[in-house]
């Protein structure tokens, strides 16, 4: 960047820091109030269903406990949870009607461990925290996956429950093309991503998905990505995707986010960047939403999307889990 260009983006950084959401020169940025205050702990997680997982990671992050197994066990709450279409063991099938989930953790010490596409277990999270810890693996997909759960002792359960069973006879009745492109919104593809810093400053990430419902079969997005859809550098900060995972993955989307932190830039800022990025290299981003959400070493947190709708959900010490409404780069 020419240093006029740069000091006139540092200026709007600036700016934007103390002006209210959406008031930046007609554009879509915001600075939450929360990315302004430094603090520690703080856990952070996409969307609504954060909340609640935000309140499970903080009975750890709240009683001194540390990053890494908050959010572990913050998002395990969202695997169970039977209701949730995207998330674990109620998610949604591929369009052959196996239930293919993606997981992935990164630690402080930049120790990472990832399952994709793994069936009829129930914690895929804590699978990939096993690939961490007791393999010399990153990841480890399908079979093999499942059978180092299995061999681990992990809970089985058997997918799809029958109320997502039913649903995807019937997309199969109106949906016969088989190489159709599924629609995608927050509907049917919403991650869970949590970030988390513990009281020592150290950062810990998660992320898990059922992916992309009535995928392709074989088909693995960002989540289980180190680097697309979660990525933490303890020096810097972390960050974690949703979305469309293709457009994710072209960018290394959570890698560039923490890379922009680095550079200086804000989570809010850094995420903008990072959404920027994806815009610029889709010759059309119609209906195309993905979303960062990112913290760093001071625990100032940030989220930015392509779309607006996007929000995660919140949580320190002083206040109740919140839901906020990320900046956006465009409206549906
Ligand atoms: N972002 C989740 C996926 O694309 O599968």
């Amino acid at each position: 960047m020419k240093r006029r260009s740069f000091f006139k983006f540092g200026m709007l950084s600036a700016l934007a820091s103390i002006l209210k959401p959406q008031s930046l020169m007609g554009m879509n940025y915001a600075v939450s109030k929360v990315d302004l205050d430094p603090q520690k702990p703080v856990v952070i997680s996409t969307w609504s269903h954060g909340l609640a997982a935000n309140e499970e990671a903080w009975k750890l992050l709240g009683n001194s406990g540390k990053a890494l197994d908050a959010v572990e066990a913050g998002v395990r709450h969202t695997e169970s949870d039977l209701t949730n279409r995207s998330v674990g063991i109620g998610g949604r099938p591929d369009r052959e009607g196996h239930v293919t989930l993606d997981a992935c953790i990164m630690d402080d010490q930049s120790r990472c461990g990832a399952v994709a596409y793994l069936e009829g277990i129930k914690h895929p999270i804590s699978v990939a925290r096993a690939v961490m810890e007791r393999t010399q693996h990153v990841m480890l997909v399908g079979r093999g996956a499942k059978s180092f759960a299995i061999d681990c002792g992990f809970e089985k359960f058997k997918t799809p429950i029958k109320e997502v069973k039913q649903d995807w006879k019937e997309w199969k009745k109106e949906h016969k093309d088989e190489f159709e492109k599924p629609e995608i919104n927050h509907e049917n593809h919403d991650t869970i991503g949590m970030l988390a810093i513990d009281e020592n400053g150290n950062i810990s990430g998660s992320c898990t998905t059922s992916g992309w419902a009535y995928k392709l079969a074989g088909r693995v997005g960002d989540s289980p990505i180190i680097g697309a859809g979660l990525f933490v550098d303890n020096e810097v900060g972390g960050a974690c995707a949703t979305g469309m995972g293709e457009a994710i993955i072209r960018i290394a989307g959570s890698h560039t986010v923490v890379e922009f932190m680095r550079q200086g830039h804000s989570p809010e800022m850094a995420c903008k960047l990072a959404v920027e990025r994806i815009i610029s290299k889709h010759s059309d981003v119609k209906g195309l939403q993905c979303g960062f959400i990112a913290i760093n070493k001071n625990g100032q947190v940030g989220g930015y999307s392509v779309y607006n709708g996007f929000n995660y959900a919140y949580k320190n010490s002083k206040e109740n889990s919140q839901l906020i409404d990320a900046a956006f780069d465009r409206k549906w």
